[in-house]
């Protein structure tokens, strides 16, 4: 039937008031789960979540400030949404737009000056004020809300429900811990999340619980520094990590708790035992190591050496034999000279990685390392270059050596392909495989039959009932 032959419908339209969100994120998997949860403060209010973000009445952008590149972009981006905003009042409509996260808490004021369309900064700490705020800009042009909050801005999940916590999915985040208080001298992170702060075991939990509840599976517990974890537990005594990852594990329906990120200083021997202890910990960690050097290591003020680094893969090694790690690494940090550098490859060639992330040191505005006199780009870009190299050598040979091997696989989504699902590992190996998406939330056993890209290719043995 073409438009002209359709009859004119003879029921009205249902007057809805329900308004379109679209939220996009920058970053760590934090700003993920603070996306989430932005959009679960705002459903009570009307808004569904939408993917196409003209069709939004607000667009939020989640932001990220840890390097210069990631901070500019989001001034191109709001240039463009602006244009998209000027449409929509040219043709009667309207957008609100709201800049979130980490930018908006260390730029604040600055962000309107470059850009007039914004309408609403708020800090990552704010968001769950965002109804009052979104009010706010119905009579105020320009409204900010960046103070570090008194109260606890979980405070809204409790206790959490279906509504509030809605779960998208077979894997979830969850934010154990917020904000650091170690002040690497290249990082921004304590400026734009504040200080370290460990939410009870009880909220923790009973998150998990709705989570899990929701059909959730696996959690990734989520901090900035999240194996310094010290929050109440239930008996009342300050829990370190371990603690908290027990019951968690504990939870009906959860089978697989993977935590990030983790610095090196935390790595105590109770966490390092639990990856012995606790079976639904998975055999992976992300354990930031930045760079080889004693000399940078200093600079940075990480708080440990590259002999301790080893020494706590070597533990556990020990009690993990089969974990996989990975890493994250600056390059070029001033006064990194070839040999610096050189060990920060000799530690790479040492550990053996899965995977890992390597940037160039990129100065940001109020950090120590910013005022040292700098390298020249073309030797960070080379060093880039060779660290990137390496680490895909190691991924490569990771990846080869899953070759036949049986794995189990939590499947979360259908794959690429027609008649495929994908899912993850207990080592975070990306697989997908011919199976029925029944299976998606779901643990299979699967045969890696090829490895190439960033996937394996599997044949799915046996699995959990659908
Ligand atoms: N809390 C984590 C890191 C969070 S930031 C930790 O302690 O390891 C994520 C990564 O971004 C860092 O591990 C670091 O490798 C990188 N990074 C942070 N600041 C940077 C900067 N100024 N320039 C380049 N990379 C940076
Ligand atoms: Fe940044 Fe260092 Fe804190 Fe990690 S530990 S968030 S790198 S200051
Ligand atoms: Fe970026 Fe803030 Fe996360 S600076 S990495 S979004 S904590």
């Amino acid at each position: 039937m073409t438009n002209s032959e359709r009859p004119a419908s003879s029921v009205p339209t249902p007057k809805s008031n329900r308004r379109k969100l679209f939220v996009k994120s920058y970053g760590c998997q934090m700003n993920v789960y603070d996306a989430g949860r932005m959009a679960d403060v705002l459903a009570p209010e009307g808004f569904d979540e939408t993917a196409v973000m003209e069709e939004a009445d607000l667009v939020i952008l989640n932001t990220c400030h840890i390097r210069e590149r990631a901070s500019e972009k989001i001034f191109s981006e709001l240039g463009k949404i602006r244009e998209l905003k000027d449409e929509k009042i040219a043709q009667g409509g309207a957008m609100t737009i709201a800049v979130a996260g980490c930018v908006a808490q260390a730029e604040g004021h600055e962000i309107f000056r470059r850009q007039k369309a914004v309408d609403l900064v708020v800090g990552p700490q704010n968001y769950h004020r965002l109804p009052q705020l979104l009010r706010a800009t119905q009579d105020q042009s320009h409204v900010l809300d960046t103070d570090f909050a008194v109260e606890d801005k979980f405070d809204f999940l409790t206790p959490p429900t279906k509504e509030k916590t809605r779960a998208r999915g077979a894997t979830a985040f969850l934010t154990i811990q917020e904000g650091c208080d170690k002040f690497c001298t290249f990082c921004v992170v304590p400026y734009t999340r504040g200080a370290e702060i460990s939410r009870p075991a009880a909220k923790i939990l009973a998150e998990a619980r709705v989570l899990a509840e929701a059909g959730v599976r696996e959690v990734t517990l989520l901090g900035q520094n999240v194996n310094a974890y010290h929050g109440e537990g239930l008996d009342g005594h300050i829990w370190p990590f371990e603690r908290l990852a027990q019951e968690i594990a504990r939870v009906p329906g959860i089978v697989r708790i993977r935590y990030s990120t983790s610095h090196p200083r935390d790595m105590s021997e109770g966490l390092i035992r639990a990856h012995r202890d606790i079976p639904a910990l998975m055999p992976y960690l992300h354990l930031p190591v930045q760079s080889g050097s004693d000399k940078i290591l200093t600079a940075m003020n990480r708080n440990h050496s590259r002999a301790e680094y080893f020494e706590i893969i070597d533990r556990l090694r020990a009690v993990r034999p089969d974990i996989a790690l990975s890493s994250d690494f600056i390059v070029g940090f001033p006064q990194e000279s070839d040999e610096d550098f050189a060990d920060t490859l000799d530690l790479i060639e040492k550990v053996k990685f899965s995977a890992a992330y390597s940037f160039k040191y990129s100065p940001r505005p109020g950090t120590p390392a910013a005022s040292l006199p700098q390298l020249p780009e073309s030797v960070k870009e080379q060093r880039l270059a060779a660290v990137q190299a390496l680490i895909e050598t190691q991924r490569q040979s990771f990846h080869a050596q899953a070759l036949g091997q049986v794995v189990e696989v939590l499947f979360e989504k259908p794959g690429r392909k027609a008649g495929q699902i994908g899912g993850k590992s207990p080592y975070l190996h990306g697989v997908h495989c011919d199976g029925p998406v029944e299976m998606i939330g779901k643990l299979g056993h699967v045969e890696i039959i090829a490895t190439g890209g960033t996937s394996l290719q599997g044949r799915l043995l046996t699995g959990e009932e659908p």
